[in-house]
């Protein structure tokens, strides 16, 4: 199928976008300078340079697509949920765009939107996707996303909403951050460190995209987390003692790391149990189901990343 990804230079559509490659399909990934549109040419994919800001940047590019794939996400200008809004309305009206008779495309197109599983709020009982939303305020304006997307899904067009746990995997991320600073000799936890974070390796959360896009009934909402309910004090305990010096952990009053990194913190402290069912009856079977227990091998993917 052809499809137009965003994000392909970042940590989530990296992963996706290897994997649709993987899968055999023709992607055309919007990128936002040479440097990075010469790096997803690197990998297979087709680059159009353009910003999410600039909806005549790239709604060209957006037509005549049998999918769409949103995984970018602007946080360098402070106007991120404005920004993904007008990604959201040109992919939209892009897949409902009527095709001629002669595209030979699927018998209907899809639109995959990334949302996060923060938008459940704190959830200490395990939460599907029919669970209701009680947004961090990190995340507040995600739900009419969401629902934006939901709602717009026709006959001939499936609209769906992914919410992964935190991913880990290839040495980014949250849990990168965690291994990194073990490696350094202080982590720092915010909160007590007995939360549990819903957590999704990179390559399977890929693997759960390339199916969403390949089954033809696939829509509405899918969580995407490994199922293992890890607390934040078992995986950096798990991390310990692979790194060379064992570190220094340090507990951060919420209110202290509010201070310093605002509305992130509260996502860090946040107590989730997170299920997906509606993933695992597509077939979906993560191929990692922890952290802790592939801390060394996380750890190396963390190495081989920085060098
Ligand atoms: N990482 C996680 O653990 C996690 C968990 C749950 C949900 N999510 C969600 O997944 C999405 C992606 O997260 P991520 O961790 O992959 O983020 P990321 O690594 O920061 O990647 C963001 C991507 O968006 C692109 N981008 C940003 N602003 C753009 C713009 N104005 N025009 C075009 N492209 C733009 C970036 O391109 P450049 O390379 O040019 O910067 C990059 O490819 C977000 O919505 C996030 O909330 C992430």
């Amino acid at each position: 199928m052809r499809i137009f990804l965003t994000g392909a230079t970042g940590y989530v559509g990296a992963a996706v976008l290897d994997g649709l490659l993987r899968a055999g399909h023709d992607v055309t990934a919007l990128v936002r300078d040479n440097e990075k549109a010469a790096r997803v040419a690197a990998r297979g994919a087709r680059p159009v340079i353009g910003n999410l800001a600039d909806a005549e940047s790239y709604r060209a590019a957006a037509d005549a697509q049998d999918g769409y794939v949103h995984t970018a996400y602007d946080t360098s200008s402070g106007r991120g949920p404005a920004i993904d809004r007008i990604a959201v309305d040109v992919m939209l009206a892009a897949a409902k765009r009527p095709r001629t008779a002669s595209s030979n495309g699927p018998a209907n197109r899809f639109v995959i939107y990334t949302s996060a599983a923060w938008v459940l709020g704190r959830t200490p009982e395990p939460a599907c996707e029919d669970a209701p939303l009680n947004p961090i305020s990190l995340v507040s304006w995600r739900p009419e996303h969401e629902a934006l997307l939901i709602k717009a899904g026709t006959d001939t067009v499936r609209t769906i909403v992914v919410r992964p746990g935190v991913v880990y995997g290839s040495g980014d991320g949250l849990v990168g951050d965690l291994l990194k600073s073990a490696a350094n000799g202080l982590v720092r936890v915010v909160g007590d460190g007995n939360n549990h974070w819903p957590l999704v390796y990179d390559r399977d959360l890929a693997d759960l995209y390339v199916r969403l896009a390949a089954n033809d009934g696939a829509a509405g909402v899918y969580h995407a987390n490994d199922e293992g309910d890890e607390r934040v004090n078992d995986i950096v305990a798990a991390i310990a003692p692979y790194v060379p010096v064992r570190p220094d952990v340090r507990h951060v009053p919420l209110d202290e790391a509010r201070a310093k990194m605002g509305g992130v913190a509260d996502a860090l402290s946040l107590d989730q149990v997170v299920r997906s069912p509606r993933a695992r009856a597509l077939g979906w079977t993560p191929s990692l189901r922890s952290v802790a227990g592939n801390a060394a091998r996380l750890l190396g993917e963390w190495r081989a990343a920085r060098n």
